[in-house]
């Protein structure tokens, strides 16, 4: 029996978070050998918001290393970089000639950034679409990320549909695997932890960083469990332990901080060796990012040359 497929990826836009642990690649390396998994860097993704060639190599380079550093083994998970595929920018035209303006502009991202009176890019508008097109060409079974991606797999799904239905069955209907519990991290001021909040904790960080970012998690001074302090220590040891935990220490905050500081640097410490060692080894970076956009675009292609036969451009 062929093994089911996975497909997810993170775009390049600054340094990896717990958020983006908990909530998306610790999903990966779980199921690495369950699935035929496909694990990319968005870079085109990125270049809405990088626009600068040393940062955005820079950036790219370091996603790598974050995904080789949490366990994917290329043996196993193809790491490729979105870039390397064009066959993914040529999929999102033919899309963008099928779906409306109104249909996009549905997008909970569009709508964040309109409120905000975001002067909006082409890309950033299209960001669905493209993201629909890194989905469908490998036909996966299950894409897993956190809830605020929840909408672009839809997105991906209706596209899918919406091509099928002109054209013939061709793409298959994706679906979005998500975590309950650990759908929206909350970062240190108890709102979901984002890069663009300047809320997280990196995955990587040092020591001092940690207890810098964990003695400033907000806190309010009303009730015994510190709510935000709670909900991080709950990535990284059971209810029952914690309950221990925070009845010893009722209400003595700053104990129940260092409680969580020892844990995330016991957490972190193996990931940032292990970050460093492969870190140094860049040939072996280079032949995975090569190989990986071999292996990728060998599959991605094959589906685009069913798609122009479909659409009569072949
Ligand atoms: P950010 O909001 O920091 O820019 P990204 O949009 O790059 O994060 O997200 C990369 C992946 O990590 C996505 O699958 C996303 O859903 C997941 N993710 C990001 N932040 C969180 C969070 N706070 N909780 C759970 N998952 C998250
Ligand atoms: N939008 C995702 C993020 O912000 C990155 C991404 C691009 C992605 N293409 C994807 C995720 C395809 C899953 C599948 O991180």
């Amino acid at each position: 029996m062929t093994k089911k497929r996975l497909l997810s990826g993170i775009k390049s836009t600054g340094r990896t978070h717990i958020g983006n642990y908990f909530g998306a690649m610790k999903q990966w390396v779980d199921l690495v050998n369950d699935y035929d998994s496909f694990i990319m860097v968005a870079d085109y993704h990125s270049l809405n918001f990088v626009q600068n060639a040393g940062e955005m190599r820079d950036l790219t380079w370091n996603m790598v290393i974050d995904y080789l550093a949490v366990g994917l083994d290329p043996k196993k998970v193809v790491i490729f970089k979105q870039s390397d595929v064009s066959a993914h920018t040529e999929l999102c035209w033919i899309f963008d000639t099928l779906i409306t303006m109104p249909f996009l502009m549905r997008a909970h991202a569009f709508k964040d950034a309109e409120a905000k009176d975001k002067e909006i890019s082409v890309g950033t508008f299209n960001y669905p679409v493209l993201m629909a097109a890194d989905i469908l060409l490998y036909g996966p079974d299950v894409v897993p990320v956190g809830q605020d991606q929840k909408q672009h797999v839809e997105y991906a799904r209706d596209i899918a549909e919406k091509f099928n239905h002109i054209f013939g069955e061709t793409f298959k209907l994706p679906k979005e695997m998500i975590v309950e519990n650990v759908a929206v991290v909350p970062g240190i001021d108890g709102r979901k932890m984002s890069k663009s909040y300047n809320n997280y904790i990196p995955l990587f960080a040092g020591d001092d960083e940690i207890e810098k970012l964990c003695m400033a998690i907000v806190t309010d001074s009303s009730g015994d469990v510190p709510t935000n302090v709670y909900a991080i220590h709950k990535l990284f040891r059971s209810e029952e332990e914690l309950k221990a935990i925070y009845d010893e220490h009722k209400g003595k905050y700053k104990i129940l901080k260092e409680k969580l500081i020892e844990d995330v640097k016991a957490f972190i410490k193996p990931l940032r060796d292990k970050r460093r060692l492969i870190a140094e080894d860049t040939d072996y970076i280079r032949q995975v990012i090569k190989e990986g956009g071999e292996r990728a675009k060998e599959i991605a292609n094959k589906k685009l040359v069913e798609v122009k036969e479909k659409i009569g451009v072949n």
